[in-house]
């Protein structure tokens, strides 16, 4: 389990808890490993919820309102660059400007969340160190039998301690937990077309956050991309403003962008369907197989879930096995050894001399794939090649960025983390139930004639 809490993390517990019930067999090693977690959640459950007190603003009846500009926006898209990489960083960011005046904020992207929430001073009672000053809730309180209350709750029929009020709580695979209430704000967002609108979104503000390990991020909250009904890009095709569609181009060099709504020729991506049945998480629906350097490599069955809240990737017990042992063989006489000194990942290869990048060892491995099929219909193969696995540490070795989920209570499932989605576009269509992808230079950005990022 070395360092495993480094690395990260995000998944909502509750959601991937449903879907291993549904689709695996040994619940026992998920159960065991999020009970540990329950201590602060059973405990202080109670104790940690707030009444909150918003702060007051003036009146917001000068925005525009979204529903008005629907008819001239429906089919714009909003463009994002992102800042980051997947080490040593461990995360990618965004800037949005949220509330009345906007203020900056930064967001760590998830698409394995739906919820975006802040660290708030409502007041704060658990928040890190935040890059901006906390953000302060607005007045406009989520009342609690609202649909998109409802969607984060566990039940169908939660309780209402106070029905002016949604109280939520979103715990992460990691560990990681925001506890809060939903509040309307604004968010100042840019449209491709040249638009520049305030749009009124629900967003959690977070007073009681949980941080469990010592790994501190710059970071003043999330953004939740997921397919729930809470996340942005649900929010925003809600009031028309984009099509349900978000995607992401991270760059190996670091950097790159995130988008909502069209931006792609659908004949230019592979294209391969998403899960119906995992409703929240980029879930593929059809089973892949691995590929180890254009080989077949007999294990095959494999659920995919594409995941940018985890900066790298995990395969379950069988895969993660057979990738090391065919690693293993492939690496056989060649000039890069195994180190055992390197706590950065659990392993790690040097070369003659300290490496500086990737490239230098680049042709001593193989691509891998994942192939897709699906009722016949489809074969995609999502190929990952050396860069998309590997990580120079800063002890100059080479690392595999791949792990063992069973490891860390992930039982059967696969993740796709960022390190695996590095210098590809990828598009998670929710209107088609469609993942697409194409190999892409993330460093350029796409331009428009009236937006610079
Ligand atoms: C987060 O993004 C901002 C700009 O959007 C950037 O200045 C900052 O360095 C980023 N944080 C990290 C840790 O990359
Ligand atoms: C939106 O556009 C304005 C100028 O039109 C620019 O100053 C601002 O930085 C942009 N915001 C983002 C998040 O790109
Ligand atoms: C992966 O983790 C599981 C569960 O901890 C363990 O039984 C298995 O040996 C690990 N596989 C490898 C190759 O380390």
């Amino acid at each position: 389990m070395m360092n495993s809490a480094k690395k990260l993390r995000l998944l909502e517990l509750t959601v991937l808890f449903f879907l291993f019930l549904s689709c695996c067999s040994t619940c026992s090693a998920w159960f065991g490993s999020s009970s540990n977690n329950n201590k602060h959640k059973s405990s202080s459950n109670t104790n940690r919820r707030n009444s909150i007190s918003p702060h007051e603003h003036e009146a917001t009846s000068s925005l525009s309102s979204s529903s008005f500009l629907n008819r001239f926006h429906g089919h714009s898209s909003i463009m994002l660059s992102v800042h980051g990489n997947v080490y040593p960083v461990g995360f990618y960011n965004v800037t949005l400007s949220i509330g009345h005046p906007p203020r900056p904020y930064y967001l760590d992207i998830d698409t394995g969340s739906d919820l975006t929430w802040l660290q708030c001073d409502a007041p704060c009672s658990h928040c890190s160190q935040t890059p901006h000053p906390l953000y302060r809730p607005s007045n406009d309180l989520v009342p609690c039998r609202h649909q998109l209350c409802a969607s984060l709750q566990q039940t169908d029929n939660y309780q209402c301690e106070n029905p002016n009020q949604c109280d939520y709580e979103v715990e992460y695979v990691d560990h990681y937990s925001s506890l809060g209430v939903l509040v309307n704000d604004y968010y100042l967002l840019n449209f491709t077309d040249g638009n520049r609108l305030k749009v009124r979104m629900t967003m959690g503000c977070g007073y009681d956050q949980v941080f469990p390990d010592s790994s501190y991020r710059p970071l003043d909250g999330m953004l939740g991309l997921g397919r729930g009904k809470s996340s942005l890009i649900s929010q925003l095709s809600g009031q028309g403003l984009v099509r349900n569609v978000v995607g992401h181009c991270l760059s190996v060099h670091g950097g790159g962008y995130i988008f909502f709504g069209n931006l792609y020729d659908y004949s230019q991506l592979t294209w391969t369907p998403m899960s119906s049945r995992d409703n929240k998480h980029y879930s593929t629906a059809g089973a892949a197989e691995l590929v180890f350097g254009g080989k077949i490599s007999g294990v095959g069955s494999l659920v995919a879930i594409f995941d940018t809240g985890s900066s790298y990737t995990y395969l379950n017990s069988k895969a993660y096995q057979a990738l090391i042992t065919w690693l293993k063989k492939e690496l056989g006489g060649k000039p890069i050894k195994e180190v055992y000194d390197d706590q950065t990942l659990p392993l790690c290869w040097h070369g003659k001399r300290p490496l500086k990048n990737i490239y230098e060892v680049r042709k001593y491995f193989k691509p891998i794939a994942l192939s897709f099929t699906s009722s016949g219909k489809f074969k995609a193969q999502f190929e990952i090649p050396p860069e998309a696995y590997l990580i120079i540490s800063n002890m100059g070795n080479v690392c595999l960025g791949i792990l063992n989920g069973s490891e860390v209570g992930m039982g059967d499932l696969n993740l796709i983390g960022d390190i695996s989605m590095l210098d590809k576009v990828m598009v998670f269509d929710n209107e088609k139930q469609l993942i697409g992808w194409a190999p892409a230079d993330c460093n350029l950005v796409p331009k428009f004639r009236h937006l610079s990022i």
